[in-house]
């Protein structure tokens, strides 16, 4: 720790909005792309990656001036950071503080890799997955989705 804090200061702090905390290191560009964020929409965004954490070793941080969360991107963004918190600010103060949980089912939010799947031909059938572990499964065609995650997410 630096006796400085004008050193510790990394990404400032937001006024109203949403700080998603303790974000798996590496997953910060796939939690903006589940929010929708590609900067084209005039967000205020900051990012921060593989910064040093206490309980994580290394984090990544987003911050989104003036904008809560959804249930189903909360949902979405267990899968891929479990340990992320969400704090809600309203006028520089964290109002609400609580930590994502895994659900055991999540529906329509992400798309199934096979090509015959029910949920992928056109019919009025949303997709749904079992939450594993370290994975999730269709509940329709049994097809694991793990590693590749991120690029199946449909919000
Ligand atoms: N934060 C922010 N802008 C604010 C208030 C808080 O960007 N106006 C950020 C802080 O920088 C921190 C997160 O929101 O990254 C949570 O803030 P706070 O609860 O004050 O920090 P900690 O107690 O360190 O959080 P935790 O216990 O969850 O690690
Ligand atoms: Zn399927």
């Amino acid at each position: 720790m630096s006796d400085n804090p004008e050193r510790e200061l990394r990404v400032s702090k937001i006024r109203d909005g949403t700080v998603i905390d303790h974000i798996t290191a590496g997953q910060a560009l796939n939690v903006l792309a589940i929010l929708g964020i590609d900067g084209s929409g005039g967000e205020e965004v900051s990012v921060g990656m593989n910064v040093p954490s206490d309980r994580l070793g290394r984090k990544d941080i987003v911050k989104v001036e003036g904008r809560e969360l959804s249930q189903d991107e909360v949902d979405v963004l267990s899968l891929i950071a479990p340990a992320a918190s969400i704090n809600i600010v309203r006028d520089y103060e964290v109002v609400e503080k609580a930590r994502v949980t895994r659900p055991t089912f999540v529906s329509g939010v992400l798309s199934c890799p096979n090509a015959n799947c029910i949920s992928t031909q056109g019919e009025p059938v949303e997709s749904r997955f079992e939450v594993l572990d370290d994975a999730v499964r269709c509940v329709y065609c049994d097809t694991i989705i793990r590693e590749d995650l991120p690029e199946r997410i449909d919000v």
